[in-house]
């Protein structure tokens, strides 16, 4: 089907002349010439406030993005997502992630299959294994209740799960302590296996594919350290699989009746929603696991049903947009200032760049825009004391997400409101930075001569002007915590359908794996590989070395 590609639109091209007209203005001018701009420029939904007031936009560019999304179909897109069209166009795959957090009930049917009442029966099953595990009735080998459970899976078979279980731990089991494996470096695996006993350990083998190396290759291991204690006939009390692929469950030695399926219309960094979640389910129990899929549903209604002039995803991807496409910027910094959301960058670098990361539109052709921004990031406050220096003075000008929450769920007298208080003095400095007047004044007060202020006043001036948008929760919750998830999964998937990208496969992975298995037997076999470059070779050969001393 012929894509007219991003560049030769009438909505981007009038953009690009709208941004040439309004680049050099300052924040702090929109601010002053506004003062209702925080009202104008925040929207609600599903327990979350975006503000993005603090970006380089006005009436006029908001408009303008709004009539891009309208040009390139996003509403289209959006109701073939949520129907089951078979939007991932190279793969000929639905994606429904949508529908594994839609109420019981939901009609939807694809290739013949009624998809609500599929997830509603695998929910059910979740909800009775997670209940006998976390109410000691699902006893290890020596009747023991178990205490550990290690989630073996990689990408979103791992990312999903350990970024939530870490998120809402003070939602979790007393008894249960989650461990997350995920490397196929020994040392990841060898640590946890230090830590567990046998008795008490169940394994969930997490993968969509069952084909994954790392995953199999850990997954294999696992299994020889369990057998090397115990009996074959054990293993089913300790070893689950999570997976669509019921044949290599089988010849990897799990019951069946020990696996949780998913379906391929379930994209591995969607998937934290389906069966994939099942460690997140143990851990913070089924009930809060349906809150967690109520609050990304609560979402999705609000991405479906808002105006675009008010929808949470759309406005974040289209200030990512005007970011990325008309100011260049490069990358996006993730700022949770919530300790308990430190594994949010890494979860969201898998959900953007694998989807966005592309170049190629829907008919074979260039994009002919920069897509996907590098999505990196720290918790606040320690991020301000590693790289923050670069995002308020460096050459580059980085967007910035602030995530904060206003309420905190421990009692520590005074934390919480320096916490903040950080947080929102960073927007409030990235936004305003610090004028040469105020450098003079400051200095002078501090008795400063004259010379001395001269020479320091370039360096400790900060032109300001650089974007951010601030999320607030009002507390990290199951339901707030899927909202937000949720909404990040859409602006990826308005930003990938404003490029006219498929969002939903992941061609680029596959080199570097075939690439790896060519060494892999090349490190095992006798000869010297002399078919690479004289780098890999020679490296080949010294790894070759090693192995063998
Ligand atoms: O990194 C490539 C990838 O295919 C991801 O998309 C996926 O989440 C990950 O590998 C793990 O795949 P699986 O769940 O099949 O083991």
């Amino acid at each position: 089907m012929p894509h007219t590609a991003l560049p030769a639109t009438a909505a981007f091209q009038a953009l690009l002349s709208h941004h040439a007209e309004v680049r050099d203005r300052h924040m702090r001018d929109l601010f002053a010439a506004d003062p209702q701009r925080f009202d104008n420029m925040t929207v609600k939904a599903a327990g979350i406030l975006l503000d993005y007031s603090k970006n380089r936009v006005d009436h006029t560019t908001l408009k303008l993005l709004f009539e891009l999304a309208r040009e390139r179909g996003v509403e289209r897109q959006r109701a073939a997502m949520f129907s089951g069209e078979k939007i991932n166009f190279t793969e000929h795959r639905a994606v429904l992630h949508t529908a594994l957090r839609a109420p019981r009930g939901q009609a939807l049917i694809v290739d013949g299959q009624h998809v609500g009442e599929d997830v509603h029966a695998v929910l059910d099953r979740i909800h009775s294994f997670t209940e006998r595990v976390r109410e000691s009735q699902w006893l290890g080998l020596s009747g023991k209740p178990i205490t550990d459970i290690v989630n073996i899976g990689i990408g979103g078979s791992h990312l999903g799960p350990q970024m939530a279980c870490t998120a809402l731990r003070t939602f979790a089991h007393p008894r249960l302590t989650m461990h997350f494996v995920s490397n196929v470096d020994g040392h990841d695996l060898h640590d946890v296996l230090q830590r567990v006993d046998v008795e008490t350990t169940l394994f969930i083998v997490a993968s969509k594919t069952f084909t994954t190396q790392e995953t199999m290759m850990n997954a294999g291991s696992a299994r020889d350290w369990f057998l090397q204690r115990a009996a074959a006939a054990d293993l089913a009390k300790h070893f689950v699989a999570v997976s669509t692929n019921t044949e290599a469950v089988r010849a990897f030695g799990i019951d069946t009746d020990n696996m949780f399926p998913f379906w391929d219309w379930v994209g591995g960094r969607y998937s934290m929603w389906s069966s994939i979640g099942l460690s997140i389910a143990l851990a913070i129990g089924f009930k809060n696991f349906s809150e967690l899929l109520a609050g990304a549903h609560a979402m999705d209604k609000h991405f479906c049903e808002a105006p675009l002039e008010r929808n949470m995803p759309i406005i974040q991807a289209l200030i990512g947009i005007w970011n990325r496409n008309c100011f260049n910027s490069e990358s996006l910094s993730i700022a949770p200032y919530h300790h308990d959301l430190r594994h949010f960058p890494a979860y969201l670098q898998q959900l953007e760049m694998e989807s966005n990361g592309k170049r190629i539109t829907r008919d074979g052709s260039a994009v002919g825009v920069a897509t996907c921004p590098f999505i990196w990031g720290d918790v606040g406050t320690n991020g301000q004391h590693a790289f923050f220096q670069l995002l308020h003075q460096g050459t580059d000008i980085t967007p910035i997400d602030f995530i904060a929450v206003l309420h905190a769920t421990h009692d520590l007298p005074g934390h919480h409101a320096v916490l903040l208080a950080n947080c929102f003095a960073q927007s409030e400095a990235f936004m305003r930075g610090k004028q040469a007047e105020e450098v003079r004044d400051d200095l002078k007060k501090l008795g400063v001569d004259d010379d001395e202020i001269n020479f320091l006043l370039p360096h400790k001036t900060f032109n300001g002007n650089r974007p951010s948008n601030t999320l607030l929760l009002d507390a990290l919750t199951p339901a707030t915590l899927g909202a937000l998830i949720a909404l990040y999964e859409h602006k990826t998937f308005v930003q990938g359908t404003i490029w006219g990208i498929n969002s939903f496969d992941q061609w680029g992975v596959e080199l570097g794996k075939v690439l790896a298995k060519t060494i892999q037997s090349e490190l095992a076999g006798e000869a010297v590989p002399a078919r690479h470059d004289c780098s890999t070779n020679a490296l080949i050969a010294l790894a070759k070395k090693a192995l063998s001393d």
